[in-house]
């Protein structure tokens, strides 16, 4: 019989499009979030529980501002969840993200047949996430000058992360998911730039951070940490993850420009 998935998140980049991949091959899945089919909220308790009850497979991912917290891993151990994957960030050990390098000793000690994804950069960030008003602005600034990272696609980080619910294999394996090329930011914007026909600013330097995060309104000290933070982040390789869970190539990110900014000429 095949058994119940609780994907968490499941209104977010990753998690809509776990969820998505899940119920397309037929299995059973439950989609929680705070605006999801069925109430999900990390600051309340009570609905753990409901959501929880009778899932086997968990697809477990916080929100950036939340930690993992440790009770809610107990819980679904308790009520029977048995497959976890868990969504970190590739940069965690570099960046000194204790709240992902947490998570990740949390899932690996409960129990559970657990699979830990790394992705790089959301391709994402730019349409569904905290780029996506620089964007429209046309002017967007992050202090990693020419330092070259592996954007990867929502798309592929949803079908290894449904593989790895669904298939054998991937048990007690942590994935560093990549796009098939390394960019830098300013490569990035400027092909979706080219894609959608717009003039896209790039700024690499701190400077150019620090005037944009105040224009935001983001508090001096935390915008200090955040350039201290990406001074750390090294220039990116790729892997072969996505092709080795997945069977395909990832996608470029020149065709996620396409995709979401094309304009039909
Ligand atoms: N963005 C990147 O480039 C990147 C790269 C690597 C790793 N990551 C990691 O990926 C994770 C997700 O990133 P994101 O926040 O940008 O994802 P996101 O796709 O925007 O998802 C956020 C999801 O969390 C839900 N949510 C928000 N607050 C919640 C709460 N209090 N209780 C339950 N659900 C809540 C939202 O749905 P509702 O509003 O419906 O509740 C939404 O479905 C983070 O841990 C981040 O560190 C991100």
């Amino acid at each position: 019989m095949d058994r119940l998935t609780l994907v968490l998140g499941a209104t977010g980049s990753t998690g809509r499009r776990v969820a998505a991949r899940l119920g397309a091959r037929g299995h059973p899945v439950r989609r929680a979030s705070r605006r999801g089919d069925v109430p999900f909220d990390w600051t309340d308790r009570d609905t753990w529980r409901p959501a929880l009850a009778g899932a086997h497979g968990l697809y477990l991912m916080a929100p950036h501002e939340l930690p993992v917290d440790p009770a809610f891993l107990h819980e679904a151990v308790e009520q029977g969840v048995r497959r976890v994957v868990l969504l970190s960030s590739r940069g965690v050990e570099e960046m000194g993200d204790e709240r992902l390098l947490a998570a990740e000793e949390e899932v690996r000690a409960s129990g559970t047949d657990w699979t830990i994804v790394r992705p790089d950069w959301f391709a994402q960030n730019f349409d569904e996430g905290f780029f996506r008003p620089a964007v429209d602005a046309g002017r967007l600034a992050v202090p990693l000058g020419d330092t070259p990272q592996g954007f990867v696609d929502a798309e592929d980080i949803a079908a290894v992360a449904a593989t790895a619910l669904t298939a054998p294999g991937h048990e007690g394996r942590t994935y560093e998911l990549t796009g098939p090329r390394a960019l830098t930011f300013a490569e990035a914007f400027a092909l979706i730039g080219a894609a959608s026909g717009r003039e896209l600013v790039f700024d690499g330097s701190p400077e150019g951070y620090r005037a944009q995060q105040e224009h935001l309104g983001a508090p001096a000290g935390q915008t200090e940490a955040e350039i201290a933070a990406f001074a750390r982040v090294r220039p990116a390789t790729t892997t072969d993850a996505v092709a080795a869970v997945t069977g395909r190539t990832p996608i470029d990110f020149a065709d996620y420009a396409t995709r979401v900014w094309g304009v039909v000429r």
